[in-house]
């Protein structure tokens, strides 16, 4: 039977590549995010193996919804990748804005929290796999950084799951990329990792036997 997983900000970047290699993999695949545009033109390009799921990460119930919809049309849940994620505008602590880092913590750290909340008790039953992105940011330092400090708390969550799930045969592993060209920035990085690439660290991981867990892929533009 085929496996599913279910990804947040799937509508563009990193996890709508994500979701087409998971998809070309033979992978069933729920797609959450804000923009129901991107996701229905994202299910009417793959198909009926991919599911639309429009809402916001850093709404539990919605999250609870969507992982409830995914388990309801496929059958079970096999993996889920935390990954809808924002950077801060306004850099700096005495600069930056206290309202913009709310909405950063409460999505790069609360709405991820809430996928594995929602996730943990069917990756359960399958034995299933969490994967969480971080960042290069998130495990070296950069001067002021707050989005990258959102980022350690994802490394350093990413391996106490790791050390949880094991108990279970789980598996945890965390997507650590450097610069990737998506609408993450405002101008194209053409000369950097290209979305394509991280979603294949995720099928890498993913694909392991049982056995083997990919505790952490960190992936760097080679220039
Ligand atoms: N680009 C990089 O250089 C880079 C490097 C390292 C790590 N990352 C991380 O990679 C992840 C994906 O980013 P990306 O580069 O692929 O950028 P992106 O194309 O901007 O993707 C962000 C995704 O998150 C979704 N999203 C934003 N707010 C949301 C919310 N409240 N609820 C649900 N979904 C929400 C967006 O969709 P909607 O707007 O439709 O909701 C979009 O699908 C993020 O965690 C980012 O921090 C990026």
């Amino acid at each position: 039977m085929a496996k599913t997983l279910y990804i947040t900000g799937a509508s563009s970047g990193i996890g709508a590549a994500t979701a087409h290699a998971a998809f070309a993999a033979g992978w069933n695949v729920g797609l959450m995010a804000r923009s129901s545009d991107k996701l229905e033109a994202l299910v009417e390009e793959m198909g009926d193996r991919v599911l639309a799921l429009p809402g916001d990460a850093t709404d539990l119930a919605a999250q609870e919804r969507a992982v409830a919809q995914t388990v309801e049309k496929f059958g079970g849940l096999d993996a889920a990748f935390a990954n809808a994620g924002m950077g801060v505008k306004a850099p700096g602590t005495e600069k930056g804005d206290p309202d913009e880092w709310r909405r950063v913590v409460d999505l790069n750290i609360m709405g991820l929290l809430y996928t594995t909340r929602v996730s943990l008790p069917h990756l359960r039953r399958t034995k299933g796999h969490l994967l969480l992105t971080g960042s290069a940011a998130g495990r070296r330092h950069i001067a002021g950084s707050i989005y990258g400090a959102t980022k350690w708390f994802v490394h350093g969550y990413a391996g106490n799951m790791a050390e949880e799930m094991r108990e279970w045969g789980g598996r945890c592993t965390v997507i650590a990329p450097g610069m990737v060209d998506t609408p993450f920035f405002d101008e194209a990085k053409p000369d950097k990792l290209q979305a394509e690439d991280v979603a294949n660290a995720v099928m890498f991981a993913l694909e392991q036997d049982p056995r083997a867990t990919v505790r952490e892929v960190y992936l760097m533009p080679t220039n």
